[in-house]
């Protein structure tokens, strides 16, 4: 099934209905018309121009063995169709599979490993799909094999070493943002018969586009920039050929880990303004990575836009822009870090990111917390790291809520060196005196 050009097909759309949607999907159009147009004008019923919610679970059958496009919403769904042909234009791929979180995207992909088949994935992945593969691998679904995929020339070895079935790539990394070079490891994977995943979460369509440099599967938290307002929990799985599509679509239907049209809708309805959120979003972050980089207290910044950033020419190449996420660690113990994460009033201790609101997470004890102490070291992840999402807020603001909290390190600083110095508190008075 082609959900890029059938999605429309079953409704009874119009011949000029499916042809401004091929259109569309077939980037003839740029990204943000793709976004802001896509299944626009489709609803034959009443000409909505918005295209309507489909929540019903099921569709009439016209005869005896007579389906329509649709029987059942865990196999197939109007509305999630939308979604799927809307990120799958975006992506460059041939159609999509929308799931119920990010986790069941990535579940649903280890269902293409049989057991006996390796996979490399990079150990500084989001904690929770590392949680996921070592499980599975710990069950024996697959081998596993945990590779610093940042290291191109390394890499590019343990993929001939290994011979794996699957590549698994995310780039830029949670947290540490570390860039892989996704073409040079694609063309040394696909030349073992392997196939090449990309979890696009951290970029968005807006700012990558992985099928485009050799990936076989695209991977999204659409919970993050995709849907874009924090209200939804949803993932997808772009598929680059209709085989692997296929593949996908049987085992999500199969599983049952097909998301709910009302979330397919909400994060169509983020998806449309993805494009302008993303400018913003990471305008911000640029100029916040730059004020981290200077400020005294923090020991380091990790931003793909740092020239000092270890992926920053590489990003550059295969990256549109630097995304607006940024990680960095506060030269201080953890109570430092709890009184200048006490202080923000504009970036709120939350898990997740991409939202339009700013966020800022401690991933050794939030995000990663599912990685072991010692694969967190591995992977670089300390106590004092802190993972910022930018949100759209003015500029001007979230530098001075950063601001604000230094100053109250720095007081805190100073109030615990006197108290080392005579063993006990002393005030503000005293100080002067
Ligand atoms: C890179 C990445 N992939 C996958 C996921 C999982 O997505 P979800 O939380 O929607 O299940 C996350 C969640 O934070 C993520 O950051």
């Amino acid at each position: 099934m082609n959900y890029v050009t059938d999605n429309l097909k079953g409704n009874g759309m119009s011949a000029n209905i499916n042809r401004k949607n091929e259109n569309l999907a077939h980037q003839k159009c740029g990204q943000n018309t793709i976004a802001a147009r896509y299944g626009i004008n489709s609803d034959t019923s009443y000409g909505a121009v918005i295209p309507p919610l489909y929540l019903s679970s099921n569709f009439a059958f016209t005869g005896l063995g007579k389906k329509g496009k649709y029987d059942y919403t865990r196999t197939g769904n109007p509305t999630r169709d939308q979604l799927a042909g809307a990120l799958s234009a975006l992506e460059g791929g041939t159609g999509a599979v929308i799931t119920s979180s990010g986790m069941s995207a990535a579940h649903l992909v280890t269902q293409l490993l049989n057991p006996g088949d390796v996979l490399i994935a990079p150990h500084d992945c989001y904690g929770g799909c590392h949680r996921l593969l070592s499980a599975a691998s710990a069950k024996n679904q697959f081998e596993l094999k945990w590779v610093p995929l940042w290291e191109t020339g390394n890499a590019i070895k343990a993929i001939q070493r290994h011979v794996p079935a699957m590549l698994w790539i995310e780039t830029p990394s949670n947290p540490l943002l570390r860039i892989t070079d996704i073409k040079a490891l694609a063309s040394a994977a696909h030349a073992v018969g392997a196939i090449v995943v990309v979890d696009n979460t951290f970029l968005s369509p807006a700012g990558q586009q992985p099928i485009g440099l050799g990936a076989d599967i695209v991977l999204h938290s659409t919970t993050k920039y995709i849907n874009g307002h924090s209200d939804v929990v949803g993932g997808a799985v772009v598929a680059a050929n209709p085989d692997l599509l296929e593949q996908l679509s049987w085992w999500a239907n199969c599983l049952g880990l097909t998301g709910a049209p009302f979330d397919a809708y909400q994060a169509l309805r983020g998806l449309r303004t993805l494009g302008v959120r993303y400018e913003q979003h990471q305008s911000s972050a640029g100029q916040i990575a730059r004020y981290l980089d200077q400020k005294d207290g923090v020991s380091r910044v990790y931003y793909p836009g740092l020239t000092n950033h270890q992926g920053h020419h590489l990003a550059r190449r295969q990256q549109k822009g630097y995304g607006a996420m940024i990680s960095f660690e506060l030269d201080v113990p953890l109570e430092g870090v709890q009184v200048f994460l006490h202080t923000l009033e504009l970036f709120t201790l939350a898990e997740s990111l991409g939202g339009v609101e700013s966020l800022v997470a401690h991933p050794a004890s939030m995000t990663h917390a599912a990685m072991s102490e010692a694969d967190q070291q591995k992977a670089g992840i300390s106590s004092k790291l802190l993972r910022l999402s930018v949100g759209i807020e003015e500029t001007q603001d979230l530098l001075a809520d950063l601001e604000a909290g230094f100053t109250s390190l720095e007081e805190w600083q100073r109030d615990s060196n006197s108290k080392d110095d005579d063993g006990s508190p002393i005030s503000s008075k005293s100080a002067v005196g």
